[in-house]
Order: C-alpha cells, then structure tokens, then sequence
C-alpha cells in the first residue's frame, strides 16, 4: 500500500494515471473480449484515454494525483488531491457509499454508523451524534483521568524494576474498555485480513467449520456480541426504572455511558442495530487513539526538544493534579503534537468508497461501482502541499490559531474526515488523547529500548507497528510543580492518588 502510494504522488506523470483500472478487475490494456475483439465502446474509451494522456503528457494540465491499485481481482482508484477528496467526502457526498468497507466490515459491525449506508445511516446518526454532547465528554475526562492512572502505575512497576515496555499493547488496553482485550483484538485483525484476502475464505461453508482460525474468531465474535447483549439488557433495565426526563444534555450520574443516553431516548431500535452500533463504536474509538498515541511517542523518542517544550507545558497547566475539561483549552501545545501526529499517522490512513453514480472528478469520468482510496496518508505527506512534509514539527500549527480540521485546511488535512461523515468521536478522541499524553509525560520520560526490534509500520483499519514500540521508561527526576490541587466540579473519584 504505501509502496503504491509512493507512486501516486508524481504530479503529470501519465503513467499513473493510465495504470487505473477498472473495478471488474480488467486494465485498460485488457479491454479486448474473449475472442480478441475490441468493442466499439473499448475503443472509443481507449481513444478517449490516449487523448488524455497525450494532454496530460504535454503538461496540459496537471493531473489530479489519481492511481489506479489492484489486490487480486481488487481494483481501486487512488485520490491523492485535496479537491477531489472534498468533492467526494463533502460537495457530493451523496453519490458515494462507504462500498467495500461495509462489505469488509459486516461480519463484526453489521449495520453500525462506519459500514451503514442509506437511511439506516441518516437515522442513526441522527440518534448517535447528540449522545456525545460536551457535558458527557467532559464527564469522560475524568474516566481518561483514572485509566491513564492505572497505565501510570504500570509504568511506575516497570521503571522501579529497569524493564523495558512495550507501548503498543499498553496503548491498547488502555484505550479498551468493557471487553476484554482479546476477543475484540481478533475480530479486528479478521477483518483487516479478510480486506487484503482476495478470496473470502470466511465465507466458505466447511472451511468456516473446521478452520481453527475462523473458529477461534467466532468464538471471540460471541463473546463480544454475548458482553454487549448483556450490557443492553442491564441498561434497559436501569433506564425503565429511572426517573429522570430524557433532554438534550441528558446524563444518568451513575452511567453516563452512550448506551444509556441511546435507550433513554426512546428510540425505536433493535437490540441488534444497538448491538452494531455499539460494536461500531467500540472498535472505532480503541484502535484509533491506541495507535495516535503509539505514533505520538514514537515520534516524540525522536524529537527530545519537542518532549522538552510538551512537559514544560503539562507542568504548568496541570501540576499535580488530573486533567480536567478546563485544561483541555490550556493545553495548547499538548493538542498540537497529536494534531501534527495525526498528520505524519492519520487514522485511518486512508477512506474507501464507491461511486454510486458516474461522476467527474477534476477532469477525468469515473462510472459507478467505481471503488476509491482517498489516501489520506499521501495528502497529508505530500511535499507539493506541506513546508517539511515528513518532519514532525507541532510549530507548524501556530498556538493562538484555530485547532487545524478539514475545513480550515481546505481538505488538505483530514484527521477526523469531513463532511457528513466526519467521525463523530473526533472530540472524545481528543481529548483522551490529550489527557492520556500530558499525565505520562508528567510523569515519565520515555526512550526507545537499547536492543529492541526497529519500528517498522504495517497498516489495517489504522497504521500499526509489526513489532511493537519497545521503550524505556524512567521517572522523571524533577518533580513537577504543583500550582493547584483543585478539581473541577466534573472530577475524578477524589480517593484515586496520583503520587
Ligand atoms: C468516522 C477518525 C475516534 C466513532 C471516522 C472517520 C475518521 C475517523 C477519519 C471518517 C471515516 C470515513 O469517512 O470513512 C478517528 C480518529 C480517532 C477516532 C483518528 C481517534 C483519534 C473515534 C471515537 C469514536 C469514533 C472515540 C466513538 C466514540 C466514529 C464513527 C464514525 C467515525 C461512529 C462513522 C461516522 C459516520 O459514518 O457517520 N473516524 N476516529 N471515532 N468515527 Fe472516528
């Protein structure tokens, strides 16, 4: 993938842009029928073509960074331009289905809002999006506050004994909650495998049977559908026995979890959409900060002036204490080093869809069905739009500018997507991962281990590393200042220590 996308990024180099080919799998130099016949419209495509490449070979214009990608009988056209990822995300967001994604994805989210298409989409959504208002994030804050603890005291074990620590998985645990680690772990790995598998082998009758592997992920499937379930029909309970009125900034006290806000609202849903929708958010809301945080340290480990300038910061703002929602706006700094990591690592590193019409994109038709990576791992490194691409600079993102988003940086710049599918966790996203950044660095300096294996990136759902980030932990010798020891109204359990 990332050797393809390398290629994609010579601007007027038709090379590229003839390698497209079409989704059924055939090249534009295959186009001839079984009997070695070319068909009036082949010709006329392939004329069409030629033309093209001819003015794009003469520098008539540029084009627009697209490529075409096959895996097996696989074919995806690669958008790589700022503009055409705006026109297919936002201006006509309607014409494109999420397509193989959704295929991909069906075993393990069915119907949830990242696979849904159509009006079960339009519906949920609408449903969803209110149960992440500000008050539950900022209720959250104080969750990201106590998990990140917990990691701290891992970390603190492992520096007192001189271990080293495998980052990665520590990440993930700690973005993890409700389900044990494992089950979701390999339902997850299943389907990054099954969207590179040209044959879909889980699909087979016996061999879904008798495969140890397709077991073992059935089996993980159950417990995790078994735990969800469950947790429905607690929560069901609970809600028919409160009194509270459900409002637009509704929160029970006790659960102020998603799935309490989505049955209290009253909506009429299956357990299993629910089931979906949760599954959904589960998976999209642990991997993704998992990985920002693996990419954050990593890069970090790199640039110790940028750690520098990150704990000088956190010791100010924070002291002492656990983060609260207040902080979120001080930490200026501390956002823009995940802003800047989800520009060198954004998760996902690229979006999927499927025209569900012919359409033009800049100058060149595609016809429906057509499958499209908008790569936003080539807009985001690519040296035609960014001073410095491949360097980690948060600098770049001035402090007392607005927070960078798709909008402000004219789709160049897609962290969290755009239009209206744009993620809709992109503000529990950020601030987890800023309160989960600012209390490690708080507490500890960190370095990749002396010895461990180099980091070498791979990519599924997100960009991960093939043999974790091994680091070595030390406690930080100068103690932090303390300015204040005050919670917010919205605080964490006050019998937690963060010594
Ligand atoms: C969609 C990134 C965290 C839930 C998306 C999309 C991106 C994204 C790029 C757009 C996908 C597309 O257009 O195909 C991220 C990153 C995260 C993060 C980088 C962490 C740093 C979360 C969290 C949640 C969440 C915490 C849930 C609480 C969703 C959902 C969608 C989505 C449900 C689908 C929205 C729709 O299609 O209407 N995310 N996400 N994400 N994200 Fe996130």
């Amino acid at each position: 993938f990332f050797q393809c996308s390398s290629k994609t990024t010579h601007r007027g180099s038709s090379s590229s842009f003839i390698a497209y080919s079409s989704s059924n799998g055939r090249s534009s130099n295959d186009s001839v029928d079984d009997a070695g016949v070319k068909s009036v419209e082949q010709l006329v495509e392939e004329k069409k073509r030629a033309e093209l490449s001819a003015r794009i070979a003469s520098g008539e214009f540029t084009v627009k960074q697209e490529s075409g990608l096959n895996f097996g009988p696989k074919s995806f056209l690669i958008v790589s331009d700022p503009a055409i990822a705006k026109h297919i995300l936002k201006d006509n967001a309607k014409g494109y289905s999420k397509g193989i994604l959704a295929e991909i994805l069906d075993f393990v989210m069915g119907k949830g809002l990242i696979p849904a298409d159509g009006e079960i989409w339009k519906v949920r959504r609408r449903t969803i999006v209110p149960a992440l208002h500000l008050k539950f994030v900022a209720a959250m804050i104080g969750l990201f506050g106590q998990a990140t603890d917990r990691l701290c005291k891992k970390l603190d074990a492992a520096a007192s004994d001189g271990e080293d620590v495998e980052m990665e998985s520590l990440f993930s645990r700690l973005t993890l909650d409700i389900i044990g680690k494992a089950a979701v772990y390999t339902v997850l790995r299943e389907a990054e495998d099954r969207s590179v598998s040209p044959i879909p082998v889980w699909d087979l009758p016996i061999w879904k049977d008798i495969s140890p592997r397709q077991r073992k992920v059935a089996a993980a499937l159950k417990l995790v559908n078994d735990t969800l379930n469950n947790l429905i029909a607690i929560c069901k309970r609970m809600v028919d026995e409160e009194e509270l009125q459900f409002h637009e900034e509704y929160m029970n006290e006790q659960d102020p979890s998603i799935l309490h806000f989505l049955l209290a609202s009253g909506d009429d849903v299956t357990s299993k959409q629910l089931r979906d929708d949760l599954m959904t958010m589960l998976i999209a809301g642990h991997e993704t900060s998992a990985a920002v945080l693996t990419w954050t340290f990593y890069l970090l480990s790199k640039e110790p002036s940028v750690m520098s300038k990150l704990q000088e910061e956190v010791d100010s703002v924070l002291g002492d204490r656990f983060p609260t929602i207040e902080d979120m706006k001080k930490l200026k700094y501390t956002t823009r080093v995940i802003n800047e990591s989800l520009r060198l690592y954004p998760q996902p590193p690229v979006l999927i869809r499927r025209s569900l019409d012919n359409d033009v994109l800049g100058e060149y038709p595609i016809k429906r069905g057509e499958d499209i990576f908008i790569s936003v791992w080539n807009l985001h490194r690519s040296p035609t739009l960014w001073d410095g691409a491949d360097k980690f600079d948060p600098e770049r993102w001035p402090l007392d500018g607005p927070n960078p988003n798709e909008t402000n940086q004219n789709f160049k710049y897609l962290p969290f997507g755009g239009g209206p599918r744009k993620c809709i966790g992109d503000m529990f996203a950020s601030y987890e991962t800023i309160v989960a950044l600012a209390m490690l660095v708080r507490r500890f300096n960190f370095q990749m281990a002396i010895g461990a294996p180099p980091v070498v990136m791979t990519t599924g759902a997100t960009i991960h590393t093939t043999q974790g980030l091994n680091m070595t932990v030390t406690r930080r010798t100068k103690p932090p200042i303390v300015p204040s020891l005050q919670m917010s109204t919205l605080e964490v359990d006050p019998s937690i220590s963060i010594s």
